[in-house]
């Protein structure tokens, strides 16, 4: 079993190149489906859910060939896919969408939860039987078929980022207009329509809660180069305000209002935007701070267990309110052993302690995982974080970045 091994107290300083945004890539690798023409996606982050997602992708007789640079193409042939695939990677859903537009049915085994949540999809089940989609619900198993090709009004009751995603996916290739309302904002979404335009389909409204889709005919290739990944780059950024130092972030996913920033200027970081970097110094007093996570604009959920760190290392006691994953705080467990003081009820959490000792620590999820990562490198002492693969999901080799700012950090064999 691998496992990272830290000697923490180094403070980080340097430059950290931010990799291209994982959730951007996910519904772009499914949307390669919906043509035969050649897809190319740029600077693609080498992690695993890419991997799963390409090797989805074979299934259906597409070639995806390439690490950095990806390239799809062939003929998308109908085929099932394997439930062992599907269950590793929840993102398979997304061929929901993109089968029943290329081929008018699908039979998806059900991705299944995960630590952060049971992560059911009925809100992509009920928007698709809205649009016409007859939808049989198994064991383990849903089976999905197209009775009418034309578009109509969907409204989601809670903006889910897959749901906007297979709605968009299915949409686009249908006829007629397709109305979207209450739908994701996130800036994924805004990325992944880009994506879908650059194929040639016409979709107004990214970003906001209501899109239009004017279905065409047929997409064409493409060659794309997605957005940078705001939730690593807040990370690196989080991870920063943790340590201490100043490091400097090249190519940042985050926007100017990004409550990110707002939250770690309150915690009394230095934070300075510049065009395609961001710096940020930390603060020797950590202040306290709230957060309430929730869909775009609010608060993202995926940055919440690395501010749980932040707060367990900050003076007096932060708040964390988590209005997305009812299993989130998985991570707070472990970051009590490193000596963190917390306080829960349901989904609000209170957290404290102003310091961190080493630990054997277990990660239970990816953002889970990189929030004990930033523990270990600024608790006193050592740590090992056991099950590393759950952070090599959505973060392209973290020991070698951080040990490129200073940090005290290696990959190895846990004995
Ligand atoms: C996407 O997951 C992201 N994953 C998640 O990032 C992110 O945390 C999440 O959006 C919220 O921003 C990818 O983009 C690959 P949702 P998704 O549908 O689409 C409930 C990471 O760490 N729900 O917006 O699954 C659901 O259970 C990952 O990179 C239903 O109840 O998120 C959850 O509580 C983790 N029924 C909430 O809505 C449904 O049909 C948000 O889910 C769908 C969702």
């Amino acid at each position: 079993m691998d496992s990272y091994v830290i000697e923490g107290g180094k403070k980080l300083y340097g430059e950290v190149r931010v990799q291209r945004s994982k959730n951007a890539v996910l519904p772009m690798l499914a949307g390669a489906l919906l043509t035969e023409d050649k897809i190319v996606l740029r600077e693609c982050p080498a992690i695993t859910d890419v991997k799963i997602m390409k090797s989805l992708l074979s299934v259906f007789s597409k070639t995806a060939s390439g690490e950095e640079t990806v390239t799809i193409e062939g003929e998308s042939l109908r085929a099932s896919l394997p439930s062992y695939l599907c269950a590793k990677l929840r993102a398979s859903s997304l061929f929901l969408g993109a089968c029943l537009a290329v081929f008018g049915e699908v039979e998806l085994p059900l991705p299944g939860g995960c630590a952060i949540g049971k992560r059911p999809i009925d809100l992509h089940l009920s928007a698709l039987r809205s649009l016409g989609v007859s939808v049989v619900e198994g064991e383990g198993f849903v089976r999905c078929r197209v009775t009418r090709r034309r578009g109509g009004r969907v409204v989601l009751p809670y903006p889910s980022v897959g749901a906007t995603e297979n709605l968009l996916l299915y949409s686009v290739l249908s006829e007629g207009e397709t109305i979207l309302s209450g739908v994701a904002r996130e800036p994924e979404i805004v990325d992944f329509v880009s994506f879908l335009k650059s194929m040639g389909a016409k979709i107004r409204g990214a970003g906001e809660s209501e899109m239009v889709v004017e279905g065409v005919s047929r997409l064409r290739g493409t060659e794309y180069t997605p957005m940078f990944d705001r939730i690593e780059c807040g990370s690196y950024l989080i991870a920063c305000a943790c340590t201490g130092g100043e490091i400097e972030i090249l190519g940042n996913g985050l926007q100017k209002k990004d409550l990110l920033l707002a939250k770690l200027r309150q915690n009394g970081c230095k934070i300075a935007l510049g065009n395609d970097k961001i710096q940020i110094k930390a603060s020797r007093d950590k202040m306290p701070f709230s957060l309430r996570t929730g869909p775009y604009p609010a608060f993202a959920t995926d940055l919440h267990p690395m501010m749980g760190t932040l707060a367990a290392l900050s003076g007096g006691e932060s708040l964390l309110v988590e209005t997305v994953f009812e299993n989130r705080f998985s991570y707070l467990t472990e970051l009590e052993r490193m000596g963190a003081i917390v306080h829960r009820n349901g989904n609000f959490a209170f957290v404290g302690g102003g310091r961190l000792h080493g630990a054997t620590v277990l990660a239970h999820d990816l953002r889970g995982g990189a929030a004990l990562l930033l523990a270990g490198l600024s608790a006193e002492g050592k740590t090992i974080v056991l099950h590393p693969e759950y952070i090599d999901r959505g973060y392209t080799q973290p020991e070698i970045k951080f040990a490129s700012l200073g940090a005290r950090i290696e990959r190895k064999p846990y004995e």
